[in-house]
């Protein structure tokens, strides 16, 4: 048994648990919360979905150890919300429910569009709903009742705008959002650090940092991190189609259980020599998820002992949409990463020391397989913890 602390529901709990009970179990068996309803269990439905740090995440991929301080709200826990109060309308409204069974985790991930999309047309609602499965209703009367909201959102809001005493947080609805960095000339690094933390501020932006050592001098890994396609094959998935030495266009594969994506796009890539530091800024698209990525991706490279090593540091900004995106949200993601930048390291000493990189770029990146191993190393970090 592990004990476990977070916030439930906007109260501190604290249980012990058995470290492989998934959090739906958690919730419905520990605290009789069974809003939150277990249909597949394998991450597929999104019946379980819940919300974790304020984002949707599936409580039945999610061990109820990994949300030690974390923040959690269900259903239950919003039934005080003002957009949810407007949805639970609008799904009467529009007959967005028949059995009800996928109706809560429909409800989480409706909120999360509402807020995430707010101008969200009916093709986009549909793109981002498609995590949740519901057997009843065809989906119409569901993307009805969200396109609803929205459109009563954007209503609200035009209306504040029209009066005299339109205040300063009004205006802060709309502030826009700064230009990517991909569009007609390529970011300096200081311009593309402040884009990454003022972007890390932003829903639907993921940022972590990672480090790792290789035991070669700074001018070899730069030298090496200067060579596109010796770089993409070191990192599982990603095929080089095309690129110089400034972009690059190419298609990353994934895999997570019975979803394959194949995300094809480019990058601009700027290096500072004076710095030892470079910045790649991509974005890409899997047609047949409909998933969109973007991100960048800041590197720097310092010696160790007397430049016998090198310590590469990396800043790394991303945002996923679509229906891919739910898997992006829970904080395994970040476990999930250190496991892709730990595996791009070994492979960048592999190809250093003369060896074939340890994954070719041919195989998909196998995030189920990842994901499983940032789940046990996430477990032995808690038990070292307990103990
Ligand atoms: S129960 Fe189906 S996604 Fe969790
Ligand atoms: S209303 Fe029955 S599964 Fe969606």
């Amino acid at each position: 048994m592990t004990t476990v602390a977070f916030t439930l529901n906007g109260v501190p709990i604290s249980a012990d648990v058995q470290p492989r009970t998934h959090l739906g179990d958690f919730l419905r068996d520990g605290h009789r919360l069974s809003g939150t309803h277990l249909g597949c269990e394998h991450g597929v439905c999104g019946a379980c979905t819940v919300q974790i740090n304020g984002a949707q995440a599936r409580s039945c991929l999610t061990l109820a150890v990994a949300c030690d301080g974390a923040e959690v709200m269900t259903i239950e826990g919003f039934d005080h919300d003002p957009v949810m109060a407007d949805l639970r309308e609008a799904f009467t409204t529009h007959h967005g429910l028949q059995c009800g069974f996928c109706t809560p985790g429909m409800l989480i991930a409706a909120r999360d569009i509402v807020l995430r999309v707010p101008d969200a047309a009916e093709k986009t609602i549909r793109r981002e709903l498609s995590g949740n499965l519901c057997r009843c209703t065809g989906y119409v009367g569901i993307v009805d009742a969200i396109a609803s909201v929205i459109e009563k959102r954007k209503e609200r809001t035009e209306a504040a705008l029209a009066t005299p005493a339109r205040t300063a947080a009004a205006f802060a609805t709309f502030e826009p959002i700064a230009p990517s960095s991909t569009a007609s000339r390529s970011p300096s690094s200081r311009e593309t650090l402040t884009f990454a933390r003022e972007a890390s501020l932003r829903p639907g932006w993921t940022r972590f940092d990672e480090s790792f050592v290789i035991h070669k001098p700074r001018a070899v890994i730069w030298e090496l991190f200067g060579d596109v396609r010796r770089v993409a094959a070191c990192l599982p998935g990603v095929e080089v189609t095309s690129c110089d030495d400034t972009s690059a266009k190419g298609r990353m594969m994934t895999k997570l259980g019975p979803i394959a994506a194949s995300f094809a796009g480019s990058a601009l890539i700027t290096r500072d020599p004076a710095n030892w530091s470079g910045t790649i800024v991509g974005a890409g698209t899997d047609s047949g998820s409909g998933s969109r990525t973007k991100g960048e991706i800041v590197y720097r490279l310092g010696p160790i002992e007397q430049d016998e090593m090198t310590r590469v540091d990396l800043s790394v900004l991303y945002n996923l949409q679509g229906s891919l995106a739910q898997f992006s949200r829970s904080g395994l993601a970040q476990e999930f990463a250190r496991q892709l930048v730990a595996k791009f390291a070994e492979n960048c000493s592999s190809q250093l020391g003369g060896g074939q990189p340890a994954a070719p770029a041919s195989q998909s990146l196998d995030v189920g397989k990842m994901l499983w191993l940032a789940s046990l190393a996430w477990l032995k970090q808690i038990f070292r913890r307990s103990n």
